[in-house]
């Protein structure tokens, strides 16, 4: 099972009683469901202290081989936001009216009301980008495969939306493409690909969101057993 020559540790962990485990269940469920993704946000600072313990949460999940492939880049200099919206905005342009987009993938889009105008990578004070590592670098400068990349990240992200949502802040996950113009002005090496661009901070007061709904949930579990 496990490698003789790998140290190993007791696991720490605590059987709850099934009372306290339902109500658990229940109540990160409940909170979570009121999650939404904002596009629309306050100016209203938010503690660096935050970011960094979203980030940490993050930063404790599951990886392949344990590699941890991402690097998170935490924004608030407002130029540097600027650059980020200017050249995001480039881009949405493109794929919105510039024919980027196939009709279908436009049409997919319509019922969200999004466009090329993106005026929350300015106003949030905090914008998170997250790098996915294609693979690592030795000290020696030799590259280090890495494993599962998308899903090792993707899961990275999951938990870092919840976090934010979990301490009573709001994200979007954004995501335009190309993003390469991120490595450039953040200074990030090429090994790094931009994986999502999440604006951290509070709604605005009069925030709206697209009135749709999750599938049932018998429509996308089978039960077997
Ligand atoms: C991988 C991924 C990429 C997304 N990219 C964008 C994006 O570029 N712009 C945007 O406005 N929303 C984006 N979204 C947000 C989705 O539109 C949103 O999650 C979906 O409509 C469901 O709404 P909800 O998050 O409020 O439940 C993205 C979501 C995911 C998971």
């Amino acid at each position: 099972m496990h490698d003789p020559d790998t140290p190993v540790r007791p696991l720490e962990f605590t059987r709850l009683d099934p009372d306290v485990m339902a109500s658990h269940a229940r109540e990160l469920f409940e909170r979570m469901r009121s999650r939404r993704s904002v596009r629309d946000f306050s100016t209203d600072p938010v503690p660096r202290a935050l970011i960094e313990a979203a980030l940490a949460t993050a930063h404790t999940a599951p990886s392949g081989a344990n590699r941890q492939p991402w690097h998170f880049v935490a924004v608030s200099d407002p130029t540097v936001k600027a650059a980020i919206r200017e050249a995001a905005e480039a881009e949405e342009r493109e794929f919105y009216e510039g024919g980027r987009a196939p009709d279908e993938w436009l049409e997919a889009l319509a019922p969200l009301g999004t466009g090329p105008s993106k005026p929350h990578l300015t106003d949030a004070p905090w914008l998170v980008v997250v790098f996915k590592e294609v693979h690592g670098v030795a000290a020696d400068g030799s590259k280090i495969t890495n494993y599962y990349v998308n899903e090792s990240v993707g899961i990275a992200c999951g938990l870092f939306i919840a976090a934010v949502h979990w301490m009573g802040l709001a994200t979007l996950t954004h995501t335009p493409q190309p993003m390469r113009f991120l490595n450039r002005i953040l200074d990030r090496p090429t090994h790094e690909r931009p994986y999502i661009l999440f604006p951290v901070g509070f709604p605005a007061a009069d925030c709206r969101v697209p009135a749709i709904a999750k599938k049932p949930l018998d429509d996308v579990v089978t039960w077997v057993g």
